[in-house]
């Protein structure tokens, strides 16, 4: 049986995921409106993932007989800059997020909560590869820099992203 404090707490996860997801479709439909179409693709398949841990919240709760109470959605920004400004923008809300699963985690061990740490392992994992491959684009981009041919390349491969959904990855 999870706490009030629990329940409470996963609900808020689930609005951040959500935000998460409405944040990159519009990083998406930025990239998008530049001629970035890898990265326009990298960030739909980023906003797929996002719902996909905000499911799993959502289930997570049900499962433990508690209540899903669903809480609005901040409105995104929809400029984000030259390529780099963006993906430091994404690599600092990774940050933010890896924050709040940690605080998360904190409050399981608190409370003796233990199906909660269980699940929240699966969380701690993924914000590690989160960070690790929003790092990756951003060590590309300085390395080759954000001008003609070396953009271009970045942008194809991440147009190679695809989506799979987080349940068939375990
Ligand atoms: Fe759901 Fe990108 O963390």
């Amino acid at each position: 049986m999870l706490s009030d404090k629990m329940i409470e707490a996963l609900n808020e996860q689930i609005n951040k995921e959500i935000y998460s997801a409405y944040l990159y479709l519009s990083m998406s439909s930025y990239s998008e409106s530049q001629g970035l179409k890898g990265f326009a693709n990298w960030y739909f398949v980023q906003q797929q993932e996002e719902i996909d841990h905000a499911m799993r919240i959502y289930n997570y709760i049900q499962e433990q007989s508690a209540r899903v109470k669903l809480k609005a959605i901040d409105q995104p920004q929809a400029d984000f800059g030259t390529p780099m400004e963006m993906v430091k923008k994404t690599l600092e809300h990774e940050k933010f997020v890896t924050s709040l699963i940690n605080n998360l985690m904190n409050l399981a061990i608190e409370e003796n909560d233990h199906a909660s740490r269980i699940f929240l392992q699966w969380f701690i994992s993924e914000q590690i590869e989160e960070e690790s491959s929003v790092n990756e684009i951003l060590d590309k981009l300085k390395l080759a820099g954000e001008k003609g041919n070396a953009l271009f390349m970045i942008d194809k491969e991440l147009m190679a992203r695809v989506y799979t959904p987080s349940s068939q990855t375990e």
